[in-house]
């Protein structure tokens, strides 16, 4: 299990880190990024692609565990594998004096748990639209068949230009091939606090528990809190397993009933009783942005007067980055059919503008 509480990073003095200025590969290690449960994330320059990127790096102490080799290893494959507007990159893996090291494309910006840090909670409608991007990426995973298995806002980037990419496909794995992931480690992998209470009590899992990860993310989105928090792993897994989500009035009381109804869907604690596909939970995600506009509450502006430059804009199918303002065709789009999500760029549907 990841055991790094979301929000709480370890912080390094860049100058006693040995890994600046290392090569790996062909990437010069610069700075770091972040850390998870995994390992470490740095910035690194690619001087034959002259270009930036991200390099994750298998810490010393695992390298000696095969369990830990191996998931790096697979997070290479299996991320190599998907290639899709919101997910980021894979670029190459290899080992390098003795070091794993996983290149993947660079995402300018900060990831969402950092965000929250910041910013407290994000308007409804920025959650919304966030929400569904990672909607978006995970259907396009749940399409190859790989689970994510580890979705929360740590691993959830934001660029600087507002695109949403899921990263840390560290815990991904087969749809199809649970038995084999029950026996082979027989332990509780995820983070805690967003984990479905099957995949604590390892029972057969699929791609459900991403949903209600998204689910419990996009409820953090809204609330600020992290859900089923607890003093340690284990309470908080107990939470998890016997507590109800609580829908304060004080964050949902102002929204239209539609955001509780989406997270509700997604978060069934029971996974037969919950949403059964990412076609199904874009649906709900339409009917909570279409009722967010229809009372005005389309903001995505930071909440609490944050300062609107050092935040990124996610954008949305209205938001202009069009100077003449005229629908464009956009990343985020929520189609309420069940091949929708995962076709091309297309202009959402929206009335004529009044001539
Ligand atoms: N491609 C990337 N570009 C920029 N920052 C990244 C990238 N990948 C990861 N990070 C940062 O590093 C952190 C840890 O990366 P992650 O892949 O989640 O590692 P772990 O498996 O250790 O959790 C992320 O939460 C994010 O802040
Ligand atoms: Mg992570």
């Amino acid at each position: 299990m990841d055991p790094s509480a979301p929000g709480k990073r370890m912080s390094q003095s860049q100058h006693t880190d040995p890994i600046i200025g290392q090569k790996f590969g062909n990437v010069v290690a610069q700075s770091i990024l972040g850390r998870g449960g995994m390992g470490a994330v740095y910035l690194g320059y690619h001087p034959g692609l002259d270009m930036k990127v991200a390099i994750k790096l298998l810490p010393d102490l695992f390298v000696g565990k095969r369990e830990m080799v191996e998931r790096f290893l697979r997070e290479a494959r299996v991320s190599g594998r998907l290639q899709h507007a919101n997910i980021v990159r894979t670029l190459d893996v290899g080992q390098d004096h003795g070091v794993y090291y996983l290149v993947m494309e660079y995402v300018e910006g900060v990831d969402a748990q950092r965000l929250l840090d910041k910013e407290g909670r994000f308007s409804p409608m920025r959650a919304v639209n966030i929400a569904g991007f990672v909607a978006r990426a995970l259907g396009e995973a749940h399409e190859q068949g790989i689970m994510h298995r580890d979705v929360k806002p740590a691993n959830i980037l934001i660029a600087r230009d507002g695109k949403v990419k899921v990263t840390d496909f560290g815990l991904a794995r087969s749809i199809t091939n649970t038995a084999a992931a029950l026996t082979l480690s027989n332990q509780v992998v995820g983070t805690p606090n967003y984990m479905a209470p099957e995949q604590i009590k390892s029972m057969d899992v699929d791609a459900r528990v991403d949903i209600y990860a998204l689910g419990m993310t996009f409820w953090q989105f809204i609330t600020g809190r992290l859900p089923f928090d607890g003093p340690t792993p284990m309470a908080v897994l107990l939470n998890v397993v016997n507590e109800t989500l609580e829908m304060p009035d004080e964050f949902f009381k102002p929204l239209p009933k539609e955001l509780r109804e989406a997270i509700v869907a997604m978060t069934a604690k029971d996974p037969r009783r919950r949403l059964p596909n990412i076609a199904a939970v874009l649906a709900v995600l339409k009917k909570a942005r279409d009722a967010l506009r229809a009372a005005g509450l389309d903001s995505t502006a930071p909440m609490g007067g944050a300062a609107r430059s050092s935040s990124p804009a996610v954008k949305d199918p209205t938001s202009g980055f069009n100077p003449r303002g005229t629908t464009m065709a956009t990343q985020f789009q929520l189609p309420t059919d069940s091949a929708g999500y995962t076709k091309p760029l297309g202009a959402p549907p929206r009335k004529p503008p009044a001539k």
